[in-house]
């Protein structure tokens, strides 16, 4: 299974930003984390990060075209506001789960709304690094556990 995770603006500052709502870990951990437990599945995972709105949508076009099997996101801020990947994510018709590392819903109100929800299967928000290994595990198992 090939699955393409992307991470948004400012997540390349992981460990250096906000620590008290992201933690201390770096985007450098991340990606050690997620590589590490894709090895372990068998997951060709590709992992993108980009502080500039159309190298992201960029990315998803790559991404329909070179056939993966799913998509991960989380578009930092861009979650709130960018119709564009919005329309990016409907386009390429890839199964999408958009991760938050903090709870959306708890802070302030601008975060709450996500215009990327509607079209991903679902979201994981609150649970740090752990999200992105959910999501992994979800999408590897989701054409079994109801079988
Ligand atoms: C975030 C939440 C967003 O509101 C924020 O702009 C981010 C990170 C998260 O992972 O919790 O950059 O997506």
């Amino acid at each position: 299974m090939k699955i393409n995770i992307i991470n948004g603006p400012n997540l390349n500052l992981l460990g250096m930003r906000e620590k008290n709502i992201y933690g201390e870990k770096t985007y450098q951990d991340l990606h050690r984390q997620i590589k590490k437990y894709a090895d372990k599945k068998n997951i060709d995972v590709s992992l993108f990060q980009s502080n500039i709105e159309g190298e992201i949508i960029n990315f998803l076009h790559q991404s329909m075209h070179e056939k993966a099997d799913a998509i991960i996101i989380n578009a930092g801020a861009l979650s709130h506001y960018s119709y564009a990947i919005r329309d990016a994510i409907a386009s390429i018709n890839l199964p999408t789960i958009e991760i938050h590392l903090s709870n959306i819903y708890a802070r302030e109100k601008f975060r709450a709304k996500s215009v990327i929800a509607e079209v991903c299967i679902g979201q994981v928000c609150g649970l740090g690094f752990d999200g992105y290994i959910l999501a992994m595990d979800f999408l590897c198992n989701k054409n079994k556990i109801a079988e």
